[in-house]
């Protein structure tokens, strides 16, 4: 097989156990570790080696990959819009993972618009629609935002689906919960800044889905500000895409209910974080921070909130990040007993709130977030209103 088609092949079979063992697995380091030595053997023969992927074909450069006629994955990449692929510069090992990932959550998600080429350009490796090769002579032009036609809407449908498996088998599929955050991490970096992509509510029964989706988003945006490794930000994007899973046994009348709960209500809403809990406890061992930060994000760093602590004790890292983004998000959507609140007056609450009910430190970094990037938080249109 010719060098092209080998390398082709150690990425399709990247990709395949990438979808099977999502984590640091051993199976997967050494198929990504395969890839990664064949595209140092073809950048020798050929230093910016080039794909396009047609339904039928396989072009390398220019020529044809005869041993890749009518090859499934060029079908499937080409489907998934990515139908060119360049690298244009050695990519370190690191870069190729990430270039993977993504790949792999635009495979499994189709939440990119199929027309827009993606530039990862501090990867050195381009992607996405035919016609990319004419955009090469302006690759440092920014996509604009307001073209950016992100709806999220694969995403949300994807959680709507995790959250119905939880209810009828009780146990969280961890994989969708990772590709909807990995997918999540691609719509964040889209363009060469980082830009929080926060979804609007107009169907009250829609809340927790979009509630979580916008708690992993911001959870990610601030892990990453934090500093934390890319390994970690997904984590904690799983942790908030997870948190109010328990909500599932709140019967909708409650979890919509436009007046004051009453004593009865309060009990079973306030039941959510002991109930994720031991629903994600009981899924995946591998999961254990997304249980701890469910059981933990109502919990005030004075001791307040819910469960009851019979002392003040200090929460993990993750559950005070998605308390702050949880509340920021909770009180910045209408909600069937209140309009949503304006950035400024929510920020100003967290402000008021931080060393009773908040981590001070965090809301400095959620403030300087915010503040600092206000411009890059974009409400994003509406996602189907169908249940
Ligand atoms: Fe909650
Ligand atoms: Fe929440």
């Amino acid at each position: 097989m010719s060098e092209p088609a080998v390398f082709l092949n150690a990425f399709a079979h990247a990709l395949a156990v990438m979808t099977l063992y999502p984590g640091a697995h051993p199976s997967r380091e050494s198929a990504v570790d395969d890839a990664y030595q064949e595209l140092t053997d073809l950048a020798r023969i050929s230093p910016r080696p080039s794909f396009t992927f047609f339904d039928e074909e396989v072009v390398y450069g220019r020529e044809p990959l005869r041993e890749l006629k009518a090859w499934p994955w060029g079908r499937r990449l080409s489907a998934a819009g990515i139908q060119r692929l360049e690298f244009e510069r050695d990519v370190s090992r690191d870069e190729f993972d990430q270039f993977l990932q993504e790949v792999l959550a635009r495979l499994t998600l189709s939440s990119i618009d199929t027309s827009e080429q993606r530039q990862t350009q501090s990867l050195g490796i381009r992607f996405g629609a035919v016609g990319l090769h004419g955009q090469a002579d302006v690759p440092d032009t920014p996509l604009a935002i307001a073209t950016l036609n992100v709806t999220l809407d694969d995403e949300a449908e994807t959680l709507r689906w995790l959250q119905h498996e939880v209810q009828s088998r009780g146990t969280v599929p961890l994989l969708e919960a990772e590709t909807v955050v990995r997918s999540l991490a691609v719509a964040m970096h889209r363009d060469s800044h980082v830009v929080l992509p926060l979804l609007q509510l107009k169907e009250f029964d829609q809340y927790t889905t979009m509630h979580s989706l916008n708690v992993a988003v911001l959870a990610m945006g601030m892990a990453e500000a934090l500093g934390c490794s890319p390994a970690e930000v997904r984590t904690f994007g799983v942790a908030g895409l997870l948190h109010d899973i328990g909500k599932i046994r709140i019967p909708l009348e409650v979890l919509t209910k436009p007046g004051k709960l009453s004593d009865e209500e309060r009990r079973i809403m306030n039941q959510h974080p002991v109930d994720a809990a031991r629903i994600i406890m009981e899924s995946e061992e591998e999961l254990e921070l997304a249980a701890v930060v469910a059981y933990e994000h109502h919990i005030m760093l004075d001791g307040g909130g819910y469960p009851a602590v019979h002392y003040a004790r200090e929460c993990t890292l993750a559950s005070r990040m998605v308390h702050v983004c949880d509340v920021f998000d909770a009180l910045s959507t209408t909600r069937p007993y209140r309009e949503a609140w304006p950035q400024g007056k929510v920020l100003s609450y967290l402000d008021e709130r931080a060393g009773k009910e908040f981590d001070p430190e965090l809301v400095t970094a959620f403030n300087q977030i915010m503040r600092a990037g206000a411009a890059q938080v974009r409400v994003l249109s509406e996602e189907r209103t169908t249940t």
